[in-house]
């Protein structure tokens, strides 16, 4: 069973070795409003604070939810300013309407959104929104690389497929958040992109994915020495944009 724990264990390297969400998925989050100074923003499952750290930039204040002790100390450490939560976003104290933008990135599918969702829509200001972001590390629109046939060759001999926690993909996530009736659609967007990583940095990213042993990471490094010392990722980053109906 995947451990909602995995990165804390990781917190002092997990920040260097995710990549940020695009620029472009941050452009569209300000065009609809989520990104104006004074908002009150929400960081859910914050982890390093990726997205915490764009709230501050554009001027909102900023509560981050974190369960991990280790992360939530890097929180505070790089973030002084920031109200750190040490717990799960399904038992974090909401006030009721004091959130302008909640965000959850790549974090929604370690939550029980049965439980959250109806606390999210209590928290939320009449016109506030929740973005749920996450990087998907792999595109399957995109022709098999060999170095992407060495990662499907380590997950093809796992015994069994490895139990991947909760919501994966965009449709089901959507489906999920808005089952309730309590939340509804504002906008879908979607970015492709790629890049290079050499050995240190697969090592360091894979490492970061809870269904990945150490002995499976360390052979797709190696497999990049062999393919050259440096291999282009190519992945997509989705963002759903919800609203509370009332
Ligand atoms: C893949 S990391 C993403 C971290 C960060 N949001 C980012 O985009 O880099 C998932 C995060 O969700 C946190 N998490 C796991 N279960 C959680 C829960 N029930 N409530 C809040 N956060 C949770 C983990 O501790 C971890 O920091």
């Amino acid at each position: 069973m995947a451990d909602p724990m995995h990165f804390d264990r990781l917190a002092s390297g997990y920040d260097d070795a995710r990549p940020p969400y695009p620029a472009a998925l941050w452009a569209r989050a300000a065009e609809l409003g989520a990104l104006r100074p004074g908002l009150r923003g929400l960081d859910l499952g914050a982890g390093s604070g990726q997205a915490t750290r764009v709230l501050l930039a554009a001027g909102l204040t900023v509560t981050a939810v974190e369960p991990g002790p280790h992360l939530a100390a890097e929180l505070r450490r790089r973030h002084p300013e920031v109200e750190v939560l040490q717990t799960t976003a399904e038992a974090a104290p909401l006030p009721a309407g004091g959130v302008d933008v909640a965000v959850a990135a790549t974090s929604i599918h370690w939550m029980d959104t049965t439980v959250l969702v109806p606390r999210l829509h209590r928290a939320l200001a009449p016109d506030g929104l929740l973005l749920v972001l996450r990087n998907v590390f792999g595109d399957e629109d995109v022709p098999v690389t060999p170095f992407r046939e060495r990662v499907a060759e380590v997950v093809a001999r796992r015994a069994a497929p490895r139990a991947r926690h909760g919501l994966q993909d965009l449709a089901r996530t959507e489906t999920d958040l808005t089952a309730s009736g309590l939340l509804t659609t504002v906008s879908v967007d979607e970015v492709r992109w790629s890049v290079d990583l050499d050995a240190r940095r697969v090592r360091a990213l894979f490492a970061t994915f809870s269904d990945w042993t150490p002995a499976e990471v360390e052979e797709v490094a190696d497999a990049v020495e062999v393919l050259g010392g440096s291999v282009t990722e190519h992945y997509r980053s989705w963002m759903l944009t919800l609203r509370p109906i009332h």
